[in-house]
């Protein structure tokens, strides 16, 4: 079956790109979960060892000054991951990668890219204990939420959209898909759902007339009360769209109309990716918004064992030092 792609890469690593930065990210002996401020500090040694392939550098340096409202994706392909890891026990995979995965590849890799990227990456207290690598794997408490840790399909959304620190960017890398489950990530850019709407229709949805709850993660699997979200418009600033496909809602029926106009307009106007083991793929997320498509699923087992590591950036961490758990400079108090 042909793997469904619909975004084209901006970056494809050689083999021989790709044996290399497996090679300088081998060399890296802290772990990033125990000992992450030392884990970057030794990614960023092996840029300034000269140890990163070149080309990849460059790209990435010359990706890192494109305009990111027309521009809102970074794809690159390639990437050297961390390989045979065992299947994580779905009752707790945060524990099981804990315990069976021994190499750091792949996160040394989501560093890496953020950071040439002009990218901060951020953990956040109540997301999996504050942990900056992030997975996006079927937990079975979780499976039926609108969470990393889904199942099923998760619609339209930007990450976070209405914490009080909003990631600017979602960075992804896929570490295990298997292409007979039609399991896409799906992409929209807000500047083309924008110019598809009247400025009559955007005038509407730049009013505070929605509502959207607060996401499923901080408040099902946290600690800390966020308390309840307002409301707000759907369209702000020049080209943010703030809007949870299914949950955010219309206070009247105008608004309500409109909510379900934007639905059909993100289904037409969207890239879909099935995203394979390698696959790096970033969003801007104040400029676009994403999902998760489930289709027909040959081998539905399977499907419990996709696997895509993620991180959030923020651009600078300046505006969020009083949010910061005392002392940290990347861990978010909520
Ligand atoms: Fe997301």
């Amino acid at each position: 079956m042909a793997i469904k792609s619909e975004m084209q890469p901006d970056y494809v690593l050689s083999e021989l790109e790709k044996e290399v930065l497996k090679n300088a990210m081998l060399s890296i002996l802290a772990d990033p979960y125990r000992q992450y401020k030392s884990f970057c500090y030794q990614v960023e040694e092996l840029i300034r060892k000269g140890k990163i392939p070149a080309g990849f550098l460059k790209a990435l340096n010359e990706l890192s000054l494109r305009e990111k409202v027309s521009y809102p994706f970074v794809f690159i392909k390639n990437l050297p991951i961390d390989e045979n890891v065992p299947k994580f026990d779905n009752e707790n995979p945060i524990q099981s990668k804990y315990q069976l995965k021994k190499t750091f590849i792949a996160e040394g890799c989501l560093y890496l890219i953020g950071k040439v990227l002009n990218q901060i990456p951020i953990g956040y207290l109540n997301v999996n204990g504050g942990d900056v690598f992030q997975d996006i794997y079927p937990q079975r408490s979780l499976k039926d939420t609108q969470s990393q840790k889904a199942l099923g399909p998760i619609f339209f959304h930007k990450d976070l959209a209405n914490h009080f620190v909003r990631p600017d960017f979602v960075n992804m890398l896929s570490m295990r898909s298997h292409g007979e489950n039609e399991i896409y990530t799906t992409f929209v850019k807000n500047i083309d759902v924008i110019n598809s709407f009247s400025e009559f229709e955007i005038e509407r949805l730049r009013q505070a007339k929605f509502h959207t709850p607060f996401d499923d993660l901080t408040t099902k699997a946290g600690s800390y009360d966020v308390g309840e979200a307002s409301l707000h418009p759907i369209i702000s600033d020049d080209y943010d769209i703030r809007y949870f496909e299914n949950r955010t809602k219309g206070i009247d029926e105008e608004a309500q109309q409109l909510v379900e106009l934007v639905k059909s307009r993100l289904h037409e106007l969207k890239s879909c990716v099935q995203m394979v083991a390698g696959d790096f793929i970033g969003v801007a997320n104040n400029y676009s918004v994403h999902g998760k498509e489930v289709g027909a699923l040959q081998f539905p087992e399977l499907a419990w064992e996709r696997w895509t590591m993620k991180t959030v950036n923020v651009s600078s961490i300046e505006p969020y030092r009083d949010k910061m758990v005392a002392g940290s400079d990347y861990l978010i108090q909520g």
